[in-house]
């Protein structure tokens, strides 16, 4: 597994991470069917067989229920052999997403996922857009806020998981190290901001690169690798964020990264 510096940090993220939102919430979610939370026992599974695989990088949030805190337990003693990344602006509470860009609202959120993370301090933290990827950069100034965070030393990096391409292109005029958007062949608009990250050295992590698991809206034979070689032609591209529960789908999306020239 290739292991790339995230921008101009020095942190080496794994070209696989693994996503996860299905390990701590199963409501409201987009996938095509309904799921259990795994077990304790399967996540520690699936986490050790990641690392077997090369994957270094996890992908979390508050707005992933759960997911934190299941991490902070049962990567206790491994700390340091995992790059997390974990976000603030979003929560899930009673089925519902609540939405606070603010300052105060995020540095709360950072010192939660600390303690939910059982660490003291969180590799990549990202702002998790609601779709107002301007207002949140310009009027609620919540990558400043992260930026000072990144200098007091909570986080080592930072970014945003945006929805639009004005706000993928913002956030690396505003010193993200990272920016997090869906790129897939049945969605691909945010391209430019993959283009723009290239020439501006930050670094770009992918979500959703299966349609949320609606393979059957991609094309080929093989779905996830036509995936994978449509994301990978993508020079600018750093890290997949692979969103699944299952180590059979694990190890076959990583076998078609690895099995990609780039
Ligand atoms: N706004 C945000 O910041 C945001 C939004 C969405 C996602 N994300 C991040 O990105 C990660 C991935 O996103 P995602 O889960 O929406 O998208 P995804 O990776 O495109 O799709 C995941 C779905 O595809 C299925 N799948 C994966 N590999 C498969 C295979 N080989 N064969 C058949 N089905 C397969 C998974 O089911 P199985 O579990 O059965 O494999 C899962 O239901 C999330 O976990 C999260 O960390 C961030």
């Amino acid at each position: 597994m290739k292991h790339i510096l995230l921008g101009t940090t020095d942190i080496k993220v794994s070209q696989a991470g693994l996503g996860t939102a299905k390990l701590g919430r199963n409501q409201k979610m987009h996938y095509p069917s309904s799921f259990e939370l795994p077990s304790d026992n399967a996540i520690t599974e699936l986490l050790g067989y990641a690392k077997e695989l090369g994957i270094n990088l996890l992908d979390t949030a508050p707005a992933y229920g759960l997911s934190e805190e299941r991490l902070g337990k049962l990567l206790k003693n491994q700390r340091h052999q995992w790059v997390i990344s974990s976000k603030a602006g979003e929560e899930f509470i009673n089925g519902e997403s609540y939405y606070d860009f603010s300052s105060t609202a995020i540095r709360n959120s950072i010192e939660r996922s600390l303690k939910r993370l059982q660490t003291d301090f969180i590799d990549i933290f990202l702002i998790h857009s609601n779709g107002e990827d301007k207002k949140i950069i310009l009027e609620n100034s919540a990558l400043d806020t992260l930026k000072n965070l990144k200098k007091e030393g909570l986080i080592r990096a930072y970014g945003m998981s945006t929805k639009t391409i004005e706000g993928g292109l913002l956030a690396i005029d505003h010193g993200a190290d990272a920016v997090m958007i869906t790129f897939n062949p049945v969605n691909h608009e945010e391209k430019p901001v993959i283009d723009y990250a290239y020439q501006k050295n930050a670094g770009i992590f992918i979500k959703k690169a299966f349609a949320s698991g609606h393979l059957q809206k991609i094309t080929g034979n093989d779905p996830i690798q036509t995936a994978i070689d449509f994301i990978l032609k993508e020079k600018g591209v750093t890290s997949i964020i692979l969103g699944t529960l299952n180590k059979k789908h694990l190890e076959h999306n990583v076998q078609c990264i690895l099995g990609n020239m780039r």
